[in-house]
């Protein structure tokens, strides 16, 4: 359930753009807005504070995957448990993605994974994912990117305000309506890499770049717009609300679901973040969870879910690495989404517990 803000809070911004009469193509909002998200993403700890705005993230990944001018058809890891978006990225930039299994406590990809990997199969770039919109560990993955001069792209769509972006990686992030920082759509990259980012902003614009008009690599339109970017700099003045708000929901989820211990599992590390959607695990219940909920009114989401493999139009996809996909294929058994958003109430709250806890 999206928190955006309401028209109220947008008044000043919609006149300002009538007036200007500049409502696309990186005008004045959009400006500001990059400017306060790099001090958004500065105060939350980044280091790389280089931003730019795109269309979505799916197209904010494509073009850095294209900026990077990698080898064509190089293969690029993401993990097999992901939302499908990570993948097409690589497809729409002319990569194969290849499919790597995540660790069983966090969720997520690990460095030590594409290590293993890239020993057998020689990777162009690695792409992790902040699962869940639980930040990534990035030490791990500058090491990683040092030692085997493999990029590594970030998709940390659902961590904006969780994730931290050091100096020498690159993030992207996704501003969807129903993302905690949500504008709408929108994608915003952050990098220690101004030219890349450059290019790929370049690249959302036809591919011009100096002389107005004049094409100078082949790019598409993906341009993020002054009405989002309005939205965007309103959502910046009300993110400590949003915040409070998802904190609150999390706390008492995290209160409830407490008695469950034996039989539910998170994601390690909820709690010390908060995550964008709030995925629980009991081995072979996600259907029955799923059911008990259905069946009292409450909808659940199989968050990424089927593993990319499983999608029709992805099952060519290659797996990788040691172990194929053990721990993704276990967690694929009882992975359920439980509502996680502002708007729900204490009571809310208890009755997903009372029927999660009777389903198992
Ligand atoms: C991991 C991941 N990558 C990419 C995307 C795509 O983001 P967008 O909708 O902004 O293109 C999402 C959206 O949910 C996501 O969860």
């Amino acid at each position: 359930v999206p928190d955006l803000p309401a028209p109220s809070e947008m008044t000043a911004l919609a006149e300002e753009m009538y007036t200007n009469r500049w409502y696309t193509n990186f005008g004045p909002i959009n400006a500001r807005f990059e400017e306060a998200m790099s001090e958004f993403l500065e105060n939350g700890g980044s280091t790389a504070t280089e931003v730019g705005t795109f269309s979505s993230a799916t197209t904010g990944l494509e073009l850095i995957l294209r900026a990077m001018d990698l080898p064509a058809g190089g293969k690029v890891l993401v993990p097999a448990l992901t939302f499908p978006a990570t993948a097409l990225a690589v497809m729409n930039a002319g990569l194969e993605p290849v499919l790597g299994d995540v660790n069983s406590e966090s969720w997520d990809l690990s460095a030590e994974t594409a290590l293993a990997v890239h020993a057998e199969t020689p990777l162009v770039a690695v792409m992790p994912v902040s699962a869940f919109g639980r930040p990534v560990e990035t030490s791990q993955w500058q090491a990683f990117q040092n030692d085997t001069g493999v990029p590594v792209l970030l998709d940390a769509a659902a961590a904006l305000g969780q994730q931290n972006v050091p100096q020498d990686l690159t993030a992207v992030f996704s501003l969807h309506a129903t993302k905690p920082f949500g504008v709408g759509e929108g994608g915003l990259v952050v990098s220690g890499d101004g030219d890349l980012l450059k290019r790929a902003k370049s690249l959302s614009n036809f591919g011009f770049l100096g002389p107005a008009g004049v094409v100078q690599a082949v790019g598409t339109n993906a341009k993020f717009g002054e009405y989002y970017a309005s939205v965007g700099l309103a959502q910046v003045d009300r993110w400590q609300e949003v915040q409070n708000r998802r904190q609150r929901v999390l706390d008492q989820y995290l209160d409830k679901l407490g008695s469950l211990n034996n039989q539910v599992t998170i994601q390690a590390g909820v709690g010390d973040h908060i995550p964008a959607v709030f995925p629980i695990f009991a081995e072979g219940k996600g259907e029955a969870i799923h059911k008990a909920l259905a069946d009292a009114g409450v909808q659940t989401r199989f968050w990424y879910l089927p593993l990319l493999n499983n999608h029709p139009a992805l099952r060519h996809l290659k797996v990788v690495g040691p172990d194929a996909l053990k721990v993704s294929e276990h967690l694929a058994t009882g992975l359920v989404g439980l509502p996680f958003h502002a708007f729900l109430s204490e009571s809310d709250i208890d009755t997903v517990c009372t029927v999660v806890s009777e389903a198992i």
